[in-house]
């Protein structure tokens, strides 16, 4: 067995500044006020026997090994529950100590399974660990009495298994489900002999609560919570501290490997982002990384209805290659482009964006942030200087009231979710804006104490309201506001704002919301000490979404709520490095650190270092690509690990224009939907085949390391590496390393980056430079990045999709727990048990009118085209907006979404479609030809092992 060198120091970490100085064992020790007395022990090397307690949760006291003496006092309390004290005099070893622990160990010892050394589970079975800690070898009590050796084993959870006969009812998992998810869905059950783990209302785990996050089997003890692939594959023989490659929390994971396979993932209680904990995605859902439907050999075809054809790889690089050259010869320079991918690693990005600029010789780069949070970007760099998030996570607990929109975290940032419900549960105040309610409205444990369930499409009229009040009560900052923002722009903004057509009582009608709930809101909000606001793509995915950022940093910076720990503005990114493909220059109009590419000396600099003149005019954007492939002048795609057929919208159009193109060079894992339009495929790399790095939401650059080989041959740099060669620009890298040091060299806010610091800090939050070696947990303190800070005048422009008689419906779009964006991972795991399609949400007052019941199948239809699906009615979204996901190609909800985008940067509406629906019986025209297509495709896939040479 390997070791992960965690040391685990039994109860949490107390944060106390009062020292306090105590004896153990002769020796002296100083801890913060507030420590149990394990912990200080623990702290000097000397590790007291424990089994209840673990450094993740609150100590418990309920197994008694972990007793001590202290000098004067009677008794042998619990060195667990027990806190420091100054000038005591603890013994941890004694020969009485030992008694007590050995026949506590015994009667452990007769209720648990002699054998369990031969499971792979209980290869870290803490019983048996223990026991030979304390030398009990044999025991006293037998174990022909009564036991729990024969309880049966629920096997219901596709990826752990619980073993009663195992558990010792330490109730580490009860509590780890309480303390670290959030989820409280176990009990232990009974007293005495009879007690026992129970999931809800003695569920099974699959159909109680459990929400899979896995925290109990982290938690436990003893093989009784076991991951089922670690009983299958045995026990690992090699561990890689590595990132999870989902969601923009960026937990951070230990994978344990042997043999080149991955056994389990265990989250690493050393991670910045996550502390030890995890969610059902990345703990469990890796398992795509070696489905059978991965293409590992590169492929080319000369139309999209000729069959692949299996290539070497030298074949299919040169033959790209030659494409794009054709072409540019033929259609000119800026007749091809590039996409980035927000799921490569920094380094990877930081690749294609220089293959494109230097090699292709164009700007026509772009990213799937375009679809997301390009409106972050443009907001927050126009009002506070940085296009990025101001804090990091662990900032929440700190947290007065948190105003939560346009974000349903508990589904797509699972992780940061507990812990904004940890916060919560400790007395912060929570504002939901949302048109659905969301989970984190009303739990058995937690409630928001606020709903506002905007209209879609409304957020800039709601957030001009709740300025409204703010400037209106007097609840502004005005003192923070003159020593650090523009004070012309503030005026205008305030004059603005209190404008009594910006009231809560004038916008109600169009935002749907009761003015008394937003005069609550903005109170609450101003008035708490730290204010916080989080959001996600329902701020940003909108015709107005770069003016609702521009409302939130307005709102922070009027109350002095950005610049320390506890407040601030935090877009929650999607997927797990948009942040990083965003920062590492993959806009058309910006190098990396979003320097404007039209900045002369800028350019020299990226000039000079990569040996070629650089273009000074921004280049297309995704969408604009599209359009110019309609128009004839645009032929040619290099799209690394994205699926713009499925993630983008209007999907009619984006074929369309695919169908227009010469050459489509993807590179990914799978035959994506992107990929049936496609003319070379490459075989991309996952992230456990891979050396680099991702930067999560909180701007916490992690690592990213290899863990098995690439399946295809190559990292996903490599391959990049191989077409700028073959395209005659020469890269000669040998490890992401040299690529990170270039990074580095070009890229102010990564000055003294490196892959060394890297290593020896876990993870780094930039800006990295010499001010900040370390990195900056917190922007923004003491003044603005761009100086001042400047409050934009936010008038609210309806959009132009709105309800009408012919679609009277609002649609709007989401993620679900269990599946990630496309699906294209989490449908080839064990996850589709949750959830194998996707649903249309729909109020009953409007499905009753429909005549539509729960589970029919309805016929979704805007003025872009037309889906089927199946209705799930619920009260979760309100009257007159519908909801669904876009995980599952075949529903298409991008099908039915529009051509609208936002105003300043073209992220498209996602969240706003007007709709009818009305129950059918048969799949859409889109579905059928969608289906028919995905055969074809599939066909010529089929015969391609036959054509390898
Ligand atoms: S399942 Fe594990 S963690 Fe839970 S009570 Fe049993 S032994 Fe303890
Ligand atoms: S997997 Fe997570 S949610 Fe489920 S019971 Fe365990 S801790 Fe609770
Ligand atoms: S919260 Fe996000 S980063 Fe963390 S394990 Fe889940 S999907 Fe991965
Ligand atoms: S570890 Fe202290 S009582 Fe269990």
């Amino acid at each position: 067995m390997y070791s992960t060198g965690y040391h685990d120091h039994g109860t949490p970490v107390a944060t106390a500044e009062k020292l306090v100085t105590l004896e153990i064992d002769g020796v002296p020790v100083t801890v913060p006020e507030g420590t149990s007395i394990m912990r200080a022990a623990a702290s000097v090397g000397n590790d007291v026997p424990k089994l209840c307690a673990t450094d993740t949760l609150k100590a418990f006291g309920s197994c008694r090994l972990c007793l001590v003496e202290i000098e004067g006092r009677r008794g042998y309390p619990a060195s667990c529950t027990t806190l420091v004290a100054d000038g005591i005099k603890v013994k941890t070893q004694g020969h009485k100590l030992s008694q007590l622990r050995n026949s506590v160990m015994e009667l452990y010892l007769s209720d648990h399974p002699a054998d369990c050394g031969s499971t792979s589970a209980s290869a870290r079975c803490e019983v048996h660990d223990m026991a030979a800690k304390l030398g009990v070898t044999g025991m006293r009590y037998g174990v022909g009495g009564k036991n729990h050796l024969r309880a049966a084993k629920d096997e219901s959870n596709p990826y752990f298994t619980f073993d009663q006969s195992e558990c010792i009812v330490c109730s580490r998992c009860v509590r780890a489900c309480d303390e670290v998810q959030g989820t409280l869905a176990l009990t232990i059950q009974g007293r005495g002999f009879s007690s026992k783990v129970s999931a809800s209302q003695n569920e099974s785990f699959f159909e109680s609560e459990c929400v899979s996050c896995g925290a109990c089997v982290e938690a436990c003890p003893t093989g009784a919570l076991a991951e089922k692939s670690l009983i299958q594959i045995g026990p690992p023989t090699k561990v890689t501290t590595t990132t999870c490659a989902y969601c923009g929390v960026g937990c951070s994971f230990n994978a344990e490997s042997k043999n080149d396979e991955v056994v389990r993932m265990v989250p690493n209680r050393d991670g910045h982002a996550n502390h030890g904990h995890a969610c059902v995605k990345g703990r469990f859902a890796y398992g795509y990384a070696t489905h059978p439907d991965r293409i590992t050999t590169p492929m080319i075809r000369k139309s999209i209805d000729d069959p692949w054809r299996q290539v070497s790889w030298e074949e299919a690089i040169n033959y790209a290659a030659g494409e794009f050259k054709r072409i540019q010869a033929k259609y000119g320079r800026d007749s091809i482009g590039g996409i980035t991918s927000s799921r490569c690693t920094n380094e990877e990005t930081f690749l294609v964006q220089k293959l494109v600029r230097a090699a292709f010789g164009n700007n026509n780069v772009d990213t799937c942030a375009r679809v997301c949070h390009s409106p972050t970007g443009y907001g927050l760099k126009n009002t506070i200087g940085e296009s990025a998030g101001t804090q990091n996570f662990d900032s929440v607990m700190k947290s007065d009231a948190i105003i939560l929109v346009g974000a349903n975290p508990t589904e797509g940032h699972p992780v940061f979710a507990s812990r904004m419900k940890q916060r919560l549960r400790q007395g912060a105040k929570l504002i939901v804006i949302d048109p659905r309610e969301i989970a984190l409205v009303k739990t058995p444990h937690i409630e928001a104490q606020l709903h506002l369930p905007v209209r879609p499409g409304t957020n800039v009229a709601l957030f001009n309201s709740i300025a409204h009040v703010i400037v209106t009560e007097g609840l502004t900052k005005d003192d923070y506001v003159a020593e650090r923002c523009e004070i012309d722009s503030y005026n205008k903004w305030k004059a603005f704002v209190a404008e009594d057509r910006n009231s809560p009582e004038n916008t109600a009608s169009s935002t749907g919301v009761k003015a008394e709930l937003v005069r609550e809101a903005a109170r609450m909000y101003a008035k708490a000490g730290n204010g916080a606001i989080y959001y996600g793509l329902g701020v940003t995915e909108h015709s107005q979404g770069s003016t609702m950022v521009m409302c939130i940093a307005n709102l922070a910076m009027a109350t002095g709520n950005v610049g320390r720990e506890g407040v601030g503005i935090n877009p929650l990114r999607g997927q797990n490095n948009v942040q990083g493909s965003c920062d590492m220059g993959s806009f058309p109009h910006e190098f990396s650190a979003y320097r404007h590419v039209s900045d002369d000396a800028t350019r020299a600099m990226f000039e000079k270092d990569w040996g070629v003149p650089l273009l000074a005019e921004p280049g297309l954007r995704i969408p604009n690509m599209f359009e110019a492939a309609l128009d004839g002048s645009f032929k040619g795609m290099y799209i690394q690990g994205e699926d713009p057929a499925q993630s983008d919208p209007d999907t009619h159009h984006v074929t369309a224009a695919f169908k227009a193109m010469e050459c489509i060079v993807v590179q990914d894992l799978f035959l994506n939907e992107t990929a049936k339009y496609a003319h070379v495929f490459l075989p991309g790399s996952s992230f456990l085949e891979k050396n680099g790095t991702f930067t999560n939401a909180e701007r916490r650059v992690s690592p990213v390391r290899k863990v098995m080989e690439p399946r295809g041959g190559f990292e996903d740099w490599e391959i990049t590496v191989l077409l700028s060669n073959a395209l005659g620009y020469p890269m000669h890298y040998r490890h992401p390393s040299e690529i990170m040091d270039e990074i580095a060299r070009l890229t102010p806010t990564f000055s003294t980056f490196s892959y060394e610091k890297l290593d020896r800090l876990g993870s780094i939050q930039w800006p990295c430079t010499d001010e900040a070696p370390e990195g900056t947990p917190t922007m923004h303190v003491g003044h603005f990045v761009r100086g001042k800070g400047k409050f934009f005048v936010t008038e609210f422009v309806p959009t132009s999709e709105r309800a009408t008689r012919k679609y009277p419906l609002l649609l709007t779009t989401g993620r679900i727990l269990t599946q990630y964006n496309v699906g294209a991972q989490t449908r080839r795991t064990s996850n589709v048990t949750w959830a194998s399609a996707d649903v249309l949400e729909i109020h009953p007052h409007d499905a009753e009118t429909r005549g539509i019941k729960d589970g029919d199948t309805v016929g979704l239809t805007s003025r872009s085209g037309e889906i089927v699906l199946p209705a799930q009615v619920t009260d979760r979204v309100r009257p007159g907006v519908v909801y669904t996901t876009f995980h599952f190609p075949e529903s298409g909800a991008n099908v039915v979404t529009t051509e609208n985008s936002d105003w300043a940067t073209n992220c498209p509406e996602y969240k706003v479609t007007a709709v009818e629906i009305v129950k059918v019986n048969q799949p859409s025209e889109w579905q059928k030809r969608f289906h028919e297509f995905t055969d074809h495709q599939l066909e010529l896939l089929k015969g391609r092992e036959a054509t390898h040479a």
